[in-house]
């Protein structure tokens, strides 16, 4: 109901009418789907994008407890429409038209586990989601968190190749957490503020495949012997050192959810067009004789528009990617069977 004062305002052209509130002036917003909402990654990732201004729509789906979540978001005060979704029938709803799907559906680690022991579960739940993926939103862009990111990526190409929508610019593997840890150990051992550094992460997203280049570390700088070691170690093991803290509470979940928000504002950003958004990422690439791998990408309008080179390696590096590439081999062949056997 408007007040009489509304209304004298509303015929002078003053105030806005309800349907027009969300259009603020006309930037753009993009659809969002979360899948695995209620998740320990997707409660706070949903926080996260309900706080972000790119974002017009915001779908929350999950097998359980999704509504109290949507219920819950949706009472922030931000741009952001929030909707939720429960379970399988609801899954092509939440998933048309939206133009970027975030993936943290799945168990997490234990103690004592290493991220390949999930796949007999994260596998099915990566493939039934993706194949809603083929159905509803084709051309929109995917940010896969679900573990193993190594062979889950490789499973999702194979889902949306067999509908024949795969686009290799649009399935992106989240591997930024890996970057975000490197940057936070690099800044402590340099005695500097962590926004300032920028380190680049490659390879792909378990154990020895995560492979910080430290020789490009931004601010410039130099490591003794020790320090490349003690820096390459932990951010090869941020994840366990999680895992063993949380000790059978599960993994990351705060530091991923923020690590996934700044990945997903890249490549929101990247969709509506910024110019120079690079961003590591796990992606079908040409840079190693491997399908899959993690590297600098360029987004943009269509995604991962350009994959950008490894750069000059040092010889400690150059090993390490040996090590890496035969462990990734392995992890993507067997994403690659799972569908196609
Ligand atoms: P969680 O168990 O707290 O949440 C997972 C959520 O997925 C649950 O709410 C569950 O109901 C939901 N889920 C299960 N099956 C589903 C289905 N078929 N459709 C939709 N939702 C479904 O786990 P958490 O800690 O949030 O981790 C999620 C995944 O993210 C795990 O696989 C974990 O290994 C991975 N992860 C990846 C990282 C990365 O850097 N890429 C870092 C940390 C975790």
């Amino acid at each position: 109901h408007l007040h009489p004062s509304d209304i004298q305002q509303m015929e002078r052209g003053s105030v806005v009418r309800r349907s027009d509130c969300r259009a603020k002036g006309g930037a753009p917003g993009f659809k969002v789907a979360i899948l695995g909402a209620a998740g320990g990654i997707g409660q706070s990732l949903s926080l996260l994008l309900k706080m972000n201004p790119l974002v017009s729509v915001l779908h929350l789906y999950d097998v359980v407890n999704s509504p109290g979540v949507t219920a819950d978001i949706s009472h922030m005060d931000t741009t952001a429409v929030v909707r939720g979704f429960l379970g399988q029938p609801q899954l092509d709803s939440a998933l048309t038209g939206m133009d970027l799907v975030i993936i943290p559906a799945g168990v997490p680690r234990k103690p004592g586990m290493s991220r390949d022991d999930l796949f007999n579960i994260n596998a099915g739940i990566v493939k039934t989601l993706c194949e809603g993926i083929t159905r509803c939103c084709p051309h929109a862009v995917v940010n896969l968190i679900s573990n193993p990111v190594n062979s889950t990526v490789p499973i999702a190409a194979e889902v949306f190749k067999k509908a024949g929508t795969f686009d290799p610019k649009k399935l992106l593997g989240v591997t930024k957490l890996d970057v975000v840890r490197a940057n936070t150990f690099v800044a402590e051992v340099l005695g500097i503020d962590p926004r300032e550094v920028e380190v680049p992460v490659v390879g792909g997203h378990a154990g020895v495949t995560i492979l910080p280049l430290l020789s490009q570390v931004k601010p410039p700088c130099s490591f003794t012997s020790e320090e490349i070691h003690y820096l390459t170690d932990r951010i090869q093991n941020g994840g366990t050192e999680v895992v063993e803290a949380k000790a059978g509470a599960g993994s990351a979940t705060l530091s991923m959810a923020f690590a996934a928000a700044k990945f997903a504002d890249a490549c929101l950003r990247g969709l509506r067009g910024d110019a120079g958004i690079v961003e590591c990422a796990f992606v079908a690439s040409q840079v190693t004789e491997l399908p899959f791998f993690a590297s600098k990408v360029r987004l943009g309008r269509g995604g991962a528009e350009e994959i950008l080179p490894l750069g000059l390696l040092n010889e400690y590096e150059r090993a390490g990617l040996e090590k890496a590439k035969k462990e990734l081999s392995e992890s993507i062949k067997k994403g690659v069977t799972f569908i196609t056997k």
